[in-house]
């Protein structure tokens, strides 16, 4: 049989073989068997060597068109199975819905928007800076002595050219005052950075809340009742307060606040170490060592400022004991909130 025949009859086999009305898998076997690299038309292609010089490229273009034909033939009977068509509504209504997942409020967020809420009601602006500060604002300003340890390499991350990663939000009190007159009366929500090793209660950055209210006639007795305030709204109207001596350059005098364990109501237990008091703050009257960093008058005028972690609130809240579930984002620790 001549080679040109030999086409003419693969051209009709080929129509007969998609008149049975071939299902998916078979015409993955036709196109196998056709269009392959050990398929039968390049097969066809090889033998070109036997044909006479003058009709190699007429014959070259017949198995050309051929192989183009059965391609197309099998792709596009091939997208028609893939969909459905051919069955009379082309949907298997059997199957189950696709389940679309809805995200939702990471709970830093969630706890950051709650305790912003609360200050909102007391009257509380929102300010915000930076996160690279100046080693000025972060500690000269707010009344660190030169040699403070806090400067030291194992709690401050440090840049090339002498700025800092704020290790607090405090440096953002500085801004306010510089930009304002008082009465000043604003949280400072943001992000702080710290050299530290870490470990279920430790990361190299968390957040803070700070608080800032400046006036005159601003009294002890109002920070308490502020924080006091806050407490009963953000742990629950049970919730009872401590406020410990503490230390902070920039507040004199400085208290640690500690809140009853909302777990045990104070009995004692795993949370709170068996103390019955969970520390949640550092507050105090601002130093007027501070308000002369800022030009104000410290005769004039007084004021409180007060600062919590973001995290460690959430954590005693929702009873989560590792702060690195907040940054490593496994959805499966995020869609329990
Ligand atoms: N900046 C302090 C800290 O990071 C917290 C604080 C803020 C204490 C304001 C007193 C007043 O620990």
């Amino acid at each position: 049989m001549s080679l040109f025949k030999k086409v003419d009859e693969l051209r009709s086999e080929f129509k007969q073989a998609l008149a049975s009305s071939p299902a998916l898998s078979d015409l993955e076997l036709l196109k196998q068997y056709y269009l392959g690299r050990k398929g039968i038309l390049n097969d066809l292609f090889k033998q070109i060597r036997d044909i006479e010089p003058a009709r190699k490229g007429e014959f070259g273009n017949l198995v050309n068109k051929l192989k183009q034909d059965v391609q197309e033939s099998i792709d596009t009977l091939m997208v028609g199975q893939k969909s459905g068509a051919g069955d009379s509504a082309g949907i298997d209504v059997s199957l189950p819905g696709v389940l679309y997942q809805r995200g939702n409020i990471h709970p830093l967020e969630q706890t950051l928007r709650d305790i912003k809420s609360i200050f909102h009601r007391l009257g509380f602006a929102v300010a915000e800076g930076p996160e690279i500060e100046t080693q000025w604002r972060n500690f000269d300003a707010l009344n660190f002595p030169p040699e403070h340890p806090a400067r030291d390499m194992q709690d401050t991350f440090f840049l090339q050219n002498g700025s800092v990663l704020r290790t607090h939000t405090s440096p953002v009190q500085i801004r306010l005052m510089l930009e304002d007159q008082p009465p000043i009366r604003s949280i400072m929500p943001g992000r702080v950075y710290r050299n530290e090793a870490i470990d279920a209660g430790h990361y190299c950055l968390f957040h803070q809340v700070e608080g800032l209210y400046v006036d005159e006639h601003v009294t002890h007795g109002e920070l308490k009742a502020t924080l006091e305030l806050f407490c009963r709204e953000y742990f629950g109207e049970n919730v009872k307060l401590r406020f410990r001596p503490s230390f902070f350059p920039f507040t004199e005098p400085s208290n640690e606040v500690d809140v009853s364990c909302f777990l045990c109501n104070g009995k004692g237990c795993r949370v709170c170490k068996q103390t019955g008091w969970l520390e949640i703050m550092g507050c105090g009257m601002v130093d007027p060592n501070v308000f002369s960093s800022v030009g104000y008058d410290s005769e004039k005028y007084t004021g409180y400022a007060f600062g919590m972690g973001v995290e460690r609130i959430a954590m005693l809240k929702y009873g989560i004991n590792d702060i690195r579930l907040f940054f490593e984002n496994d959805v499966r620790f995020l869609r329990q909130f």
